[in-house]
């Protein structure tokens, strides 16, 4: 892997994120909320509804890596339903380092649903390990899961701002990092929630499919280019909000 911007040179997945620590300096009244998406190079977010064909190996190891730098990664339902979650800091050198850098053991796993109809046969629910918390506006209970499960309700829709403010107070998430889908991502940009954005993009087409980001903004929001890594003609960037 080399590093395209800033400074030039040779670099690892490890070796950038090494220096990354979005949970030191959180705002005060909710978490650093970051994104983190892979998409074609036109733009879209699937491939035979999934995320895991567009994306190399290089790919998965930066998730991967994302994943031990925060408190807790965020979902919407759309992407469980999809992509059936496991543990997410499954390799337990990871969570190790995550205990050496002061963070928690495993991420608090946080799913955004209207309906509560979530894939519970999934490994997230079933192998035990680690926390879910759900806000949801459904009455719905949840099912018996290995797994921990909370669930926090909201009036109708989940008010986005306040479900983040939750966690920051009540919680003591400082740095969340929200893997999707599409239409979360929307209400989070358009909401100004979302204050960083890795973005992959692996050198395919597919031509169907959803983009990155599904639903109007209110106005063009502005990025700055925090990074650009390149691996075998991916590009691997990072933006933050201006
Ligand atoms: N390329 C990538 O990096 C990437 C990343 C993530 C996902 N994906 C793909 O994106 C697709 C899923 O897209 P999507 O847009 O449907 O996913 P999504 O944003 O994860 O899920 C949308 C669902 O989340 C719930 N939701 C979102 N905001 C809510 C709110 N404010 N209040 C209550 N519920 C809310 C609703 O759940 P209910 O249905 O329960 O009401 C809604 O139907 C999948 O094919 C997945 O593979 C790709």
């Amino acid at each position: 892997m080399r590093r395209l911007l800033p400074d030039p040179g040779p670099t690892t997945v490890e070796q950038q994120l090494d220096a990354y620590r979005p949970w030191e300096e959180p705002p005060t009244a909710r978490p650093l909320v970051a994104m983190n998406f892979v998409a074609t190079v036109d733009g879209r977010a699937t491939i035979g509804g999934v995320s895991g064909p567009i994306g190399s190996h290089t790919d998965t190891k930066m998730l991967a890596c994302l994943r031990t730098r925060f408190d807790a990664v965020m979902i919407g339902a759309g992407t469980m339903r999809a992509e059936r979650y496991g543990r997410v800091v499954a390799d337990p050198e990871q969570r190790q380092r995550r205990e050496a850098l002061g963070l928690p053991h495993d991420p608090l796993m946080v799913i955004v649903s209207g309906r509560l109809d979530l894939p519970w046969e999934a490994p997230l629910f079933t192998a035990g390990g680690g926390q879910v918390l759900i806000f949801t506006g459904s009455d719905e209970e949840p099912p018996q899961t290995a797994t921990s499960v909370q669930v926090v309700r909201h009036e109708g829709r989940v008010d986005l701002g306040v479900a983040l403010a939750q966690l920051r107070t009540e919680r003591g998430i400082r740095a969340l990092i929200c893997e999707g889908g599409p239409r979360l991502h929307s209400q989070l940009q358009a909401e100004g929630l979302a204050d960083e954005l890795f973005l992959t993009v692996a050198p395919k087409l597919t031509g169907a499919g959803p983009s990155i980001l599904e639903g109007e903004l209110p106005a063009a929001t502005e990025l700055e280019l925090a990074w650009l890594l390149e691996a075998d003609g991916e590009l691997f960037a990072r933006y933050r909000r201006v």
